[in-house]
């Protein structure tokens, strides 16, 4: 049992195209710090702390102490005469698709497994994750909470009874991220942007669209980014209801695939926007691209990054 850890955890992109709720990529963009320590209490978890360039930002200390919660629930584990006490850096910003949330909720149910020393396996973190998740996105989906914690391109799904599965595709990979100057001001956003998907799809247009899923992990699986790239960009299912919402979407695509993307998605939610390419130079294209040479790009952030470890104590 540790008497003080802190776990970083990193920002990330779910669905990439067709993988809605069933993957994210966790980048290097942002990061979350949770510092963890146990002081004499009457038991629960207490936040100290929240700091950093987006501590006043929806959430993040909400959802790190419900993951702590739920993992000491999930796990059974009781504090009599102690607390766990947190003090959260809000480093990804909330709100725009990045996985801010999942972040924090990721870095803290791995800090406080490494604190109590408790042999919580990836499946329960996730789960404790995506409970404390909750508090801030409405549901909980673990797509974000298993990129931050696995690290890689995560995949995650549940079995009929509802036990989650989870996997890590390593890829080398660098992405930019885009973020759009107008976008929807809401502290429910993530709420809003399910709400207004559709609640029943044609067999065939999910036929259509888990082969294309089934594909873009194939191609991962080999280090095919083009063939991952092409993949990503053939969602009709999430991706054309919730263009409407990212600003000059068309113009963003074309501009990053013209300077060298292999691939461009709505990063989960929105309004966030990821092109993913094979080198970093070529990901700095993009960026200028964004930046500088797009006439309807209006960023607010761009930002260049590697895909990211998982969570992991510094
Ligand atoms: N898969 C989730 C969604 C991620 O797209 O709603 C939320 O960031």
């Amino acid at each position: 049992m540790a008497s003080r850890v802190r776990v970083r955890a990193y920002s990330s992109s779910a669905n990439l195209g067709p993988g809605f709720d069933a993957l994210a990529l966790a980048h290097t963009s942002f990061y979350d710090e949770v510092e963890a320590w146990i002081e004499p209490g009457t038991g629960g978890v207490m936040i100290e702390a929240v700091y950093g360039p987006y501590a006043s930002g929806a959430g993040g200390a909400e959802t790190a102490r419900r993951a702590v919660e739920a993992l000491l629930e999930l796990t059974s584990s009781r504090l009599e005469e102690e607390r766990i006490v947190l003090k959260v850096y809000k480093g990804v910003p909330p709100g725009l698709g990045l996985g801010s949330s999942g972040a924090s909720a990721a870095a803290a149910a791995k800090a406080a497994a490494l604190l109590l020393g408790l042999d919580a396996g990836t499946e329960l973190l996730i789960e404790a994750a995506g409970r404390g998740e909750a508090a801030a996105a409405g549901s909980p989906h673990y797509d974000n909470v298993a990129a931050s914690l696995l690290g890689g391109l995560a995949v995650v799904a549940p079995d009929r009874e509802g036990r989650l599965y989870a996997s890590r595709i390593d890829i080398d990979a660098w992405v930019t991220v885009y973020v759009p100057r107008v976008r929807v001001q809401t502290a429910a956003k993530t709420k809003l942007m399910r709400e207004i998907l559709p609640e029943k799809v044609a067999l065939g247009t999910a036929a259509r669209n888990w082969a294309r899923l089934a594909l873009l992990v194939a191609a991962a699986a080999r280090g095919d980014l083009r063939l991952l790239g092409i993949m990503m960009m053939q969602d009709e299912i999430i991706e054309p209801v919730r263009q409407k919402y990212v600003p000059c979407f068309t113009e963003v695509k074309r501009a990053a695939l013209d300077a060298g993307a292999l691939g461009v998605a709505i990063s989960g939610a929105g309004p966030s926007v990821i092109a993913v390419s094979r080198d970093e130079r070529t990901a700095r294209n993009v960026a200028e691209a964004l930046l500088d040479s797009c006439a309807c790009c209006d960023p607010d952030i761009v930002k260049v990054a590697h895909v990211a470890p998982g969570a992991s104590q510094v």
